[in-house]
């Protein structure tokens, strides 16, 4: 399998890059750019990319290639500072940051070359973000394209197969950025673009073959997607010897539970442990209203209760967990503030001794639904907005009590069944409701009542770490609405939440 090696030099796009790999068939992974030329080329790339970055060329401690790699006969594609880095290696001139240059611009293409191929003349419409610029390419380079304002827009050393872009041809912005990455891709690297969802299943399943041999697996099913389809993979690996547990903490959406225990036990038959322990956890809650304390409730728990089921299965070395490759990603990038304390229900739990079992370590979340729906999990589980491991204690504001839970739980459904209802579920990265602890007035009925303000939240996303709130029509916010006050009677009024992330998040805690 070819594999391409985005390095990221502390790009926003790193993992858009490696997505616009990955969708046209070819492997990639993202590996810190400081990585030295050996480790690197022990990975076999069929080419490397050089992200974007915040640095200058010049600043102090900016990150640098190691050089060996230019001169290791692997293509190289450097892409707005990794151009300007290139071209600062290589003895061109790179020049300080006079000229930013920020949005959509038009190429002059000068030279199709490989990388260009067929985009000429141009004016080709591209996305810029950048301060500083290459004045003058390397000696070796021909310069394939350029601004009024910036004279080196894409470059090439075809000899050598080094490649630099100005613009960022993996952002939508940039119209014909498919083609120039399919460039380099195919032309260049001569990659297969033999990646697909069912070579990705054959090997995992033979990778968990392998590393489980005869030993015992169990997997903690949240009911998300992710663990599901970590879950399903594994028993198509290991069949029986794999046993679920699925701790119902009382927490969870509308008809959840007997979802998942539906699909698992019923459809595919797989030996499942199902924990009813509602009670259990909404007493943890009791009288907690700090979000962080809430999910170090519910994990503690979670933890607490698995362990017992498990203990219970006799001898078991491996747990299957649902990790996917944003997580990976994000737990390697280590000087990101916490937010907010992921509770990864099926986290590992620090005291047992298991071998970890993650199938899905190197996919995003849409490459895991994809491989969910080719593994038979039925369309409502595999498409099902993302939820938090703490699930609906995070949505009630101040302290949780099963009352809250009920009126939030409804809630919740009708803005999922309009949502549906509207076509739009899909489109929607989450759609959810949140109880907010602000009582107001209201009427119902030509009698005065006092009831709770139900908040509605969507938002749209690629990858959670930024999101914009949800343009959702009038008529659909009015129906959603209008059923939420009309079917729940501790319900007075209901607002929509129109903060983007950031600076707001998703979860309300
Ligand atoms: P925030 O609220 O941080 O959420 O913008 C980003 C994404 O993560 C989900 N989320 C969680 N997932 N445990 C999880 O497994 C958690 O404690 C948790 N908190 C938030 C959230 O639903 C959104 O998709």
């Amino acid at each position: 399998m070819d594999v391409i090696l985005v390095l990221d030099f502390g790009a926003q796009y790193a993992q858009l890059i490696a997505r616009r790999v990955r969708e046209q068939g070819v492997f990639s992974k993202i590996v810190p750019a400081t990585w030295p030329a050996a480790r690197i080329l022990e990975e076999k790339p069929a080419g490397l990319i050089l992200s974007g970055g915040p640095a200058s060329v010049y600043a102090e401690g900016a990150p640098r290639l190691d050089p060996d790699l230019l001169r290791a006969g692997v293509p190289v594609l450097g892409i707005c500072y990794g151009m300007q880095l290139l071209a600062f290696m290589l003895g061109g001139e790179v020049a300080k940051g006079e000229h930013c240059e920020f949005g959509r611009a038009r190429l002059e293409v000068l030279d199709e070359d490989e990388i260009l191929a067929g985009l000429g003349p141009g004016p080709l419409e591209v996305w810029m973000s950048h301060g500083d610029l290459v004045r003058r390419a390397p000696a070796g380079f021909r310069v394939l394209a350029r601004t009024p304002s910036t004279p080196v827009v894409a470059m090439a050393d075809r000899e050598h197969r080094l490649y630099g872009v100005q613009f960022h041809p993996e952002v939508v912005h940039t119209p014909r950025g498919r083609e120039v990455l399919a460039n380099f891709l195919f032309r260049v690297c001569g990659c297969r673009g033999d990646w697909t969802t069912s070579s990705f299943i054959d090997a995992a399943v033979e990778r968990i073959r392998e590393q489980v041999g005869g030993g015992r697996a169990v997997c903690a099913l949240s009911g998300g997607v992710d663990s599901s389809v970590a879950a399903a993979l594994t028993h198509r690996a290991i069949g029986d010897r794999l046993t679920c547990i699925f701790v119902d903490t009382g927490l969870l959406r509308e008809g959840e539970p007997e979802q998942v225990v539906g699909t698992f036990r019923d459809v595919f038959g797989l030996p499942l442990v199902h924990v009813p322990a509602a009670d259990r956890f909404l007493a943890a809650l009791r009288g907690v209203t700090d979000p962080e304390v809430k999910r170090e409730r519910v994990g503690e728990l979670f933890v607490r209760i698995f362990e017992e089921e498990a203990a219970r299965l006799g001898p078991v070395e491996f747990l299957v967990q649902g990790t996917i490759y944003p997580d990976v990603i994000e737990s390697g990038t280590a000087t990101a503030a916490t937010i907010k304390t992921h509770h990864n229900v099926g986290g590992l739990p620090e005291s047992m001794v298991f071998q970890l079992v993650e199938p899905l370590r190197e996919l995003f979340k849409d490459e895991v639904r994809v491989v969910g729906e080719a593994l038979g999990l039925p369309e409502a589980l595999v498409w099902r907005h993302p939820f938090p491991g703490p699930g609906l204690a995070v949505r009630v504001v101040g302290e949780v009590t099963p009352e809250k839970v009920e009126v939030l739980r409804r809630a919740d459904a009708i803005v999922t069944e309009e949502i549906r209802r509207a076509g739009m579920y899909r489109r929607l990265w989450q759609a959810f409701a949140v109880l907010t602890d602000t009582r107001s007035v209201g009427v119902k009925g030509d009698a005065r009542a006092y009831g709770w303000t139900v908040a509605v939240r969507a938002v749209e996303s690629e990858d959670a770490m930024t999101a914009d709130w949800a343009r959702l029509p009038h008529d659909l916010l009015e129906a959603i609405s209008t059923r939420i006050v009309n079917e729940i009677p501790a319900v007075t009024r209901v607002v929509y939440d129109i903060t983007s992330k950031p600076p707001a998040t998703i979860e309300w805690e």
